[in-house]
């Protein structure tokens, strides 16, 4: 079995976040979503992995490498232009072969990884398995409709009159009669070879496509919100062992619940931290400040005086003002400070597409 990992896209969604880097290498619980991807992978099984690069390549390959570090063995395909789900398969024919493949999309996060995808297709009648969960609001996302059975009945693309509140998932293993479905595609409306498409032809073919309903959360990371909320999850559902304390833990500071601090990190007398929380290496949180749950807080960040509950800060982030941020994510050396000139009032210097909530 191979993997397919795709970092592609452009990720305007989550702009401004994204102007600099690859979505795929924002941080959740301190560590980039991709990582979480590989991991997968990895516990499938999986020794062979390609990366579907998009225009925004950023420091994936610096980061991943050979992959060596991830006990998988990791090649690069570029894609370019983002031409759909399908398209980046078609990229990847050579690499893929004749093997059966996992082809994971790199901005989804999910707490059980593929390994039940595996165990449906272990049953042998498959040519391919799909995932879904139920969601609130289905028309953002693929959407299938099953019987009792877990037969397909439908898969559409974003509907406007979704059949079912069931989503498809990001991840989805193949076996490799999806090839001669996918070399004849047509794009779509919207101009994208769909995976969805492909996936319904391959079904009407085979009446081999086998659907799984997934327990346990799941995270398609395509808004911001969606990312504060994969940082909860993660950090949620970490075992203590990830929150090791590398750092100084005053003893007159307020620490309670699963609390890691990188090496360098200082945690002062009169500061409170309240965990689940990470804070990376050399992060500093002075006297007076609060750390609230599910916040992760990047290498070299300074936290004085203000509260900070929910929320992501990247590295090299300076906070000093004495008012609560919640549900929030602050991009890479970013100072928040309190203004102590006249005339006052609050003083903003924002790139394009910045959000600011007062
Ligand atoms: P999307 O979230 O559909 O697209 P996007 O990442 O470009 O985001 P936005 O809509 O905000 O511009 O992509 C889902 C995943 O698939 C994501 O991990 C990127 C990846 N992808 C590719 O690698 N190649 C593609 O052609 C497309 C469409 C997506």
């Amino acid at each position: 079995m191979k993997g397919l990992l795709l970092a592609g896209g452009h990720g305007t969604r989550l702009r401004p976040l994204t102007f600099r880097g690859n979505k795929h290498m924002l941080p959740i619980a301190n560590r980039p979503l991709l990582f979480y991807g590989l991991d997968h992978l990895k516990e499938a099984g999986v020794s062979e992995v390609a990366i579907i690069l998009g225009p925004i390549k950023e420091d994936i390959e610096e980061q991943i490498g050979d992959g060596s570090r991830f006990g998988v063995k990791v090649r690069y395909i570029t894609q370019g232009d983002p031409k759909g789900l399908a398209h980046a398969v078609l990229c990847a024919r050579d690499f893929l072969g004749e093997d059966d493949f996992l082809m994971y999309l790199g901005d989804n996060l999910l707490e059980h990884g593929a390994a039940p995808y595996l165990k449906r297709f272990a049953r042998g009648d498959a040519s391919a398995v799909v995932g879904a969960v139920k969601v609130r609001d289905p028309r953002h996302y693929g959407v299938v409709e099953l019987d009792g059975d877990g037969n397909i009945l439908s898969i559409e693309e974003k509907p406007a009159a979704p059949k079912s509140h069931l989503a498809l998932i990001g991840v989805y293993l193949f076996t490799p009669e999806i090839h001669a479905v996918i070399e004849r595609q047509k794009p779509s409306k919207r101009g994208e070879l769909e995976i969805t498409d492909a996936i319904w032809t391959l079904q009407e073919r085979t009446h081999r496509v086998r659907a799984i309903q997934l327990e346990g959360w799941w995270k398609d990371t395509g808004q911001p919100s969606d990312l504060i909320e994969a940082n909860e999850r993660v950090l949620a559902s970490r075992a203590a062992e990830f929150f090791q304390v590398k750092g100084e833990i005053d003893p007159h500071a307020n620490v309670s619940g699963h609390v890691g601090l990188g090496e360098g990190g200082g945690i002062a007398a009169g500061a409170t931290v309240r965990g689940p929380v990470i804070l990376g290496k050399n992060v500093r949180i002075e006297a007076g400040a609060y750390i609230g749950p599910y916040t992760s807080v990047g290498d070299g960040s300074v936290i004085r005086r203000a509260e900070v509950d929910r929320s992501i800060l990247m590295e090299h982030v300076t906070i000093d003002v004495p008012f609560r941020i919640v549900d929030s994510i602050v991009g890479r050396g970013t100072t928040i400070s309190e203004r102590t000139q006249l005339p006052k009032g609050h003083s903003f210097i924002l790139g394009d597409s910045s959000q600011v909530v007062l």
